[in-house]
C-alpha cells in the first residue's frame, strides 16, 4: 500500500506521463492492479470460507470474482497498453523459445507479461470462470438459492460441488505455477515483480510505452466494491442477539400442532425431514421405551403423528439436509437419533470435545444451540455457529 501511496503522490503533477528522469515506465494501470489483487483476495476468502457456515462470505467472494473477470474481459480489449489481450497473446512456439531461455538462465525481457507467463493467465483467467460457473451451479442447485435456483436438482448440485472442489484444486497448482515463474523471473532478471504489480511502474526499456493510470476507472471499481460489501453484509448491521442475521433463508416446511406438542416438549421438535419414513415408523413403535422414556402415546395420537412424520419425511427432500442425510443412511438400516446417520456425524465430527460439554449445548442433540433455524427444521448454510470461544 505504501507503494501505491508513494507512486501515485510521486507521478500526480506528471498528468498520467512519466516524466524521463524517473526512469520508470507505467506499465500496470490501477484497474488492472485492483482487478489483479482483488482476484488474489478472493480466491484466499473464497478458500478460507468453504465450510457451510461461511458460505454467505463465501458466495460474496465468487460474485466478486464473476465481476472482476467480466471487467477483465472488458479491460483485455479496452485497458491499454500491457492490459489488452492482443498485447500478450503469444504463439507456443515463443511460450518454449522463452523458457528455453529460462533454462539457459538468460530469458528474454518482456516489460509486460512474458510468453509462458501470459499462458498461465489465461489458463487463471479460465479456470476462475469455470470456479465462478461451477460456483453459481453450486448455490443454485445444493442450496437452492441464487439466480440458478430452482433449475437444478440437489443431486445435479452435489456433482457439480464435487467438480467445483476439483477445480479449486487444479487451480491451486496453476497458483502454484504463477508463483514460481514469479520467483524465477524475479531472480533472474533481478527485479522485483511482485512491487511492480503494486506501484505499476518498472524500469524503462527503450521500447517500453507508457500507459495511462486510468485512476478513475480505478476509484470507481473500489467504490463499487465498497458498496457491494455493504449491501451484501447489510444484515448484519440490524442483527441483535433476540433475533440473529440469517443471511439464507430457507423454504417454509410442513407444520402440525400436535406434533409440537408431543415431540417438542423435553427437546426441539426434530423436523420429520430430518429422518426417512422407516425412521419415525420404528421411533412410534418403539414409543414405550424412547431413549429410556415412555412417552404414553394413544393409538389416536400416534396415527395422527405417524402420517405427519411420514408425509415429510426425508425422502421428500424438502431441504438439502433432508436430501444428504436420507443418502447417508444404508438402505437396511432405520436409526433413531439423527446425530447417527453419517451425513450428520460427517457434518459434525471435526468439532472439538468440549464443544459438546458446553453448557449452552450439552447435547448433540440440541441443535438449536448452534442452528438459528433448528425449530423451522431448514439448516441452511450461514445460520449455524459454534459457541463463542470455539
Ligand atoms: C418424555 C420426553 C420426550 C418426549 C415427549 C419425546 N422425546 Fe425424543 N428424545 C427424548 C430423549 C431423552 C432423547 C435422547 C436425547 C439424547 O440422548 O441426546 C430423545 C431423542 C430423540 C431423537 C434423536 C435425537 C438425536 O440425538 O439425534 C429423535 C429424532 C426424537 N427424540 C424424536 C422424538 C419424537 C418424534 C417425539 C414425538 C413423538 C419425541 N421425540 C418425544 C425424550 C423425549
Ligand atoms: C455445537 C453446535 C452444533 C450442534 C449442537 C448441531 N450442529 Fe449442525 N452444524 C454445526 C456447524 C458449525 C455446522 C457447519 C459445519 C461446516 O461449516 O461445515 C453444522 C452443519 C450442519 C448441517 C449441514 C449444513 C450444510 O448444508 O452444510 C446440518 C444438516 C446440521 N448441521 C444439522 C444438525 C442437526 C439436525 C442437529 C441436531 C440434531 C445439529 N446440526 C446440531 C453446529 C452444530
Amino acid at each position: 500500500m505504501k507503494d501505491v501511496a508513494r507512486s501515485l503522490s510521486r507521478y500526480r503533477t506528471t498528468n498520467n506521463v512519466v516524466t524521463e528522469d524517473s526512469g520508470m515506465t507505467r506499465i500496470w494501470n490501477l484497474p488492472l492492479r485492483i482487478f489483479h489483487w482483488g482476484l488474489v483476495a478472493c480466491y484466499i476468502t473464497a478458500w478460507f470460507t468453504r465450510d457451510s457456515r461461511y458460505l454467505d462470505i463465501h458466495i460474496f467472494a465468487g460474485y466478486m470474482m464473476i465481476g472482476l473477470i467480466l471487467f477483465r474481459l472488458f479491460w483485455g480489449i479496452a485497458g491499454g497498453p500491457y492490459a489488452r489481450f492482443r498485447d500478450f497473446s503469444f504463439s507456443w512456439r515463443q511460450v518454449v523459445d522463452y523458457l528455453r531461455g529460462i533454462l539457459k538462465r538468460n530469458p528474454e525481457r518482456f516489460v509486460g507479461h512474458n510468453p509462458a507467463g501470459s499462458w498461465v493467465i489465461f489458463l487463471l483467467l479460465g479456470m476462475s470462470g469455470a470456479m465462478a460457473v461451477t460456483g453459481l451451479m453450486t448455490f443454485g442447485g445444493e442450496e437452492q438459492h441464487g439466480p440458478l435456483a430452482g433449475l437444478l436438482t440437489f443431486a445435479q448440485g452435489d456433482r457439480v460441488h464435487q467438480l467445483h472442489e476439483l477445480l479449486a484444486w487444479f487451480t491451486l497448482v496453476i497458483i502454484g505455477i504463477h508463483l514460481a515463474g514469479v520467483v524465477v523471473e524475479s531472480l533472474l532478471l533481478r527485479e522485483n515483480l511482485v512491487r511492480s504489480m503494486i506501484s505499476g511502474f518498472k524500469p524503462a526499456t527503450a521500447n517500453a510505452v507508457s500507459g495511462a493510470s486510468y485512476r478513475k476507472t480505478g476509484i470507481a471499481m473500489l467504490l463499487v466494491i465498497m458498496f457491494s460489501g455493504a449491501y451484501w453484509f447489510q444484515g448484519y448491521s440490524i442483527s441483535t442477539s433476540d433475533n440473529p442475521y440469517r443471511p439464507f433463508v430457507g423454504p417454509e416446511l410442513a407444520d402440525n400442532a400436535l406434533w409440537r406438542e408431543e415431540c417438542g416438549s423435553c427437546h426441539l421438535a426434530f423436523h420429520p425431514s430430518l429422518l426417512p419414513e422407516r425412521s419415525w415408523r420404528r421411533m412410534l413403535l418403539e414409543q414405550d421405551s424412547h431413549f429410556g422414556e415412555d412417552l404414553f402415546l394413544d393409538a389416536e395420537t400416534i396415527a395422527e403423528l405417524e402420517a405427519f412424520l411420514v408425509e415429510n419425511a426425508a425422502e421428500w427432500e424438502p431441504t438439502e439436509a433432508a436430501w444428504k442425510i436420507n443418502r447417508s443412511i444404508p438402505a437396511n438400516e432405520s436409526p433413531l437419533a439423527i446425530t447417527g446417520t453419517g451425513y450428520w456425524k460427517e457434518k459434525h465430527q471435526e468439532f472439538p470435545d468440549q464443544v459438546w460439554k458446553h453448557e449452552l449445548v450439552k447435547q448433540k442433540g440440541n441443535c438449536a444451540a448452534c442452528h438459528l433455524d433448528a425449530d423451522k427444521g431448514t439448516f441452511e448454510d450461514g445460520a449455524m455457529r459454534l459457541p463463542a470461544g470455539f
